[in-house]
């Protein structure tokens, strides 16, 4: 039985005030309306980590990074390695988001690099995996997260598989109002965990959770989650707003 994982990717959105605000909204919430039964994270901008952190402390919500850097320390101008966010409080990170892959340019080397080093650092890494609109047009969306997953699990053991979460996240369904259908999450899901299988063994596979993301919404978490392969939801705009993220977080319980 895999136990529902909700986690909020608040982009780069808030400030200093209404990130502390919005993180103590949802500890209060996701605890009165699921209690233990949902696994709730949020990722909020690098430089809010540590007041959020200080805001869900005590709570049962825990802290992600929407990025990492893959070099533990050094000449890296702009970047922030594992031990930095370990530092600050994070327990998991992002890889290969698909605002990074597509609108910074990051390629699965490089994503693959990020979730060894996030590992090695001792954070849980989400990997992010998603077909553009063209190529699900060109019924290459198997081709396409197939290729991503390979490439992102590159040389990651069964071991250090155990820690990782799987979100799939259909770019065409990121910011747009357009969900996939139950039916459409539901197939690409399967097909994950059927990879998972093939590179690792049948048991992990069943263990592994795989979150959906792309206009998760309050009114579509339900259907989505009663999905077989559906474990969880990766939630960008709605996460901004406590009630819908914690109207989400009751729909996964
Ligand atoms: P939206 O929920 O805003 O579509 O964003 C999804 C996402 O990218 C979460 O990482």
């Amino acid at each position: 039985m895999r136990k529902p994982f909700v986690a909020g990717n608040w982009k780069m959105n808030t400030d200093s005030d209404s990130a502390v605000k919005l993180a103590e909204a949802i500890a209060v919430g996701s605890l009165e309306t699921a209690g233990q039964s949902v696994d709730v994270m949020v990722c909020p901008p690098f430089v809010y980590l540590q007041s959020v952190g200080r805001a869900i402390d005590g709570s049962s919500v825990t802290l992600g990074s929407q990025n990492v850097y893959t070099e533990s320390e050094g000449a890296f101008t702009g970047e922030i390695s594992t031990s930095m966010l370990k530092d600050v409080g994070c327990d998991y990170v992002l890889c290969g988001h698909s605002e990074r892959r597509h609108v910074i340019g990051e390629t699965d080397e490089l994503i693959n690099k990020k979730l060894s080093a996030a590992l090695a650092g001792g954070l849980l890494p989400i990997l992010c995996v998603g077909e553009l609109i063209e190529q699900r047009q060109d019924n290459k969306t198997e081709q396409v997260i197939t290729a991503q997953i390979k490439k992102g699990l590159a040389g990651i053991s069964a071991e250090d598989m155990e820690k990782v979460t799987l979100a799939y996240e259909p770019v065409w369904a990121i910011g747009t109002g357009l969900t996939a259908t139950p039916g459409q999450a539901q197939q690409v899901h399967a097909l994950i965990r059927k990879l998972l299988s093939e590179l690792y063994n049948e048991q992990l596979a069943e263990k592994t959770r795989i979150q959906y993301g792309g206009s998760a919404k309050p009114d579509n978490a339900a259907e989505l989650m009663a999905q077989p392969d559906v474990d969880g939801l990766l939630v960008g705009g709605a996460s901004l707003k406590a009630d819908d993220f914690v109207a989400i977080i009751k729909a996964a319980g």
